[in-house]
């Protein structure tokens, strides 16, 4: 274990897995749903700490050329890719900087101009007190007042089921962190597991797969870390009040709806728990929420949020199905009813983009309540808030072409593509990226066979149809809300 990792699993890098939390649009979305104002402007400064490769802090970038976007991460590999890739797409406004967290002095931190957004996914939970104390000093000297924090940690009681797993798979690394020794561990717990009394878990039941379903160097990052421990969130606010930052709500925004929060009976002992942590534990007992997604702020200001909710604008990021999805938790699941669900695609529809208050009169009576209707739209990924006019940027394209060339379409995986209209990135796989990139490129959107042709050149005639159907699927779905939202 090198010293300067200060017990970190730094070895190989971590997978780039794209969360639309990491959009400030979205975050402007959980403060509306929590009568917070707070919104995102075109000189944004926004601070991305253990950025990994840097993914999210190039989306950024290139979807708002007005915004500074910084990534801080102590793996020099890793911040090399994303320097790499912002040199590629000509990012002026993606700054990197190779620093420990733990170390960065005031005097470092006082150079930082005030920021608007700091997030964390994947930091907290993984790192040593001191590399904490470090986030605290690094949020109190450089987050302005007014400016929000996303953190995503892995939280107690729901991750505590995975401690001593962590543990085990650690000594069966034989205290090596790196994706080969993960593994090897992940080997010997196969061979291990069924003598052993473990308590089942979702992450158990992956680390077993036969054939494996996690890549080694996932693991390396999530279980052969030093210092992984999960937290329960009313300590993470406890920690976070000393920078002056109080919480806002949850970034899955289908935990607004106490009906998929849990069941009747759950919810009645849960309104009788005072508001704030104690709930919020209760809430943590009763959902399944080994990772929350928290957002915070410093300095609440508040604002009617259904006027917030209502003036919010919303465009399809995918044709709307004919029925209604259904939101499921597994501890319950809701959906709209059908002329209502019909209503508003056509609403959404015909208007392309619209606020949310217009879609609601839209649809009519019966219509569900604005938390509702963002919850069953954003948080199916069926829709994304629109903060510009459709329009396509350079630095937008740049970064999309960049980055498909970056990664093999067949890795799956989950990407950005930068959006201009969206201030941030729509999630995509690298297959998604690969056709945007063609579409950029000038590929016919009407020959998908040829398209297949370029992108597996080896594939005989039976596998080239096949892969020219998905192709023409996939463009059937996205090519509409990619020109809505700017990517093409
Ligand atoms: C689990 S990864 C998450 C990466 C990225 N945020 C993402 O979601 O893809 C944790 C990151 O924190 C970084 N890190 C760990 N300790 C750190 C420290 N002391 N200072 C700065 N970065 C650190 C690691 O290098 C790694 O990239």
């Amino acid at each position: 274990m090198a010293a300067w990792s200060r017990g970190y699993a730094a070895a190989s890098p971590y997978r780039i897995a794209f969360q639309v939390a990491q959009n400030p649009g979205h975050l402007a979305v959980v403060c509306a749903m929590a009568g917070v104002d707070w919104q995102p402007h075109e000189a944004l400064r926004v601070a991305d700490l253990g950025c990994g490769r840097g993914h999210a802090v190039n989306a950024l970038a290139a979807a708002n050329p007005g915004w500074t976007v910084l990534g801080i991460d102590t793996t020099p590999g890793q911040l090399a890719e994303g320097m790499e890739l912002a040199a590629r797409a000509g990012l002026g406004n993606a700054l990197f900087l190779e620093a420990d967290l733990a170390r960065l002095s005031e005097a470092e931190l006082e150079r930082i101009a005030p920021l608007d957004v700091v997030m964390l996914h994947g930091v907290w939970s993984w790192v040593s007190d001191e590399v904490r104390a470090g986030v605290l000093r690094f949020l109190r000297h450089c987050l302005k007042p007014g400016g929000i924090a996303y953190l995503g940690y892995n939280a107690l009681p729901a991750a505590g089921v995975d401690f001593a797993l962590q543990r085990l798979l650690r000594h069966l690394a034989g205290d090596r962190q790196d994706a080969a020794a993960a593994a090897l561990a992940m080997a010997r717990l196969r061979e291990v597991a069924p003598a052993l009394p473990l308590r089942p878990s979702a992450m158990l039941t992956r680390l077993l797969a036969d054939p494996p379903v996690l890549e080694p160097g996932f693991v390396a990052h999530e279980f052969l870390t030093a210092h992984w421990r999960p937290v329960f969130h009313e300590d993470l606010c406890g920690d976070l009040r000393a920078a002056k930052l109080d919480f806002v709500g949850s970034c899955n925004l289908f935990e607004a709806l106490p009906a998929l929060r849990c069941e009747p009976a759950e919810n009645a002992l849960l309104e009788a728990l005072p508001e704030g942590g104690a709930r919020e534990f209760g809430m943590d007992l009763f959902l399944p929420r080994g990772f929350r997604a928290d957002l915070f702020i410093r300095g609440p200001r508040r604002v009617d949020p259904q006027a917030a909710m209502a003036r919010l604008v919303l465009g399809a990021t995918r044709p709307l199905p004919a029925e209604s999805p259904s939101l499921g938790t597994g501890r319950g699941s809701v959906a709209m009813a059908e002329p209502a669900w019909e209503a508003l695609a056509a609403a959404l529809a015909e208007a392309e983009v619209l606020p949310l208050g217009e879609l609601q009169r839209r649809i009519g009576p019966g219509a569900p309540k604005l938390a509702e209707l963002l919850a069953i739209l954003i948080g199916t990924e069926l829709a994304a808030p629109v903060f510009r006019r459709p329009e396509r940027k350079p630095a937008a394209t740049r970064f999309n072409l960049a980055a498909a060339a970056q990664h093999h379409w067949a890795e799956g995986g989950h990407y950005a593509l930068a959006s201009p209209v969206a201030a941030g990135g729509l999630p995509a796989n690298a297959l998604e990226l690969a056709l945007a990139a063609a579409l950029l490129d000038g590929a016919d959107p009407d020959d998908p066979g040829a398209l297949a042709r370029r992108l597996e050149p080896g594939l005989e005639e039976d596998g080239l149809a096949r892969a020219a159907a998905r192709i023409t699927e996939i463009w059937e779905a996205r090519i509409p809300a990619w020109r809505r939202f700017g990517v093409i």
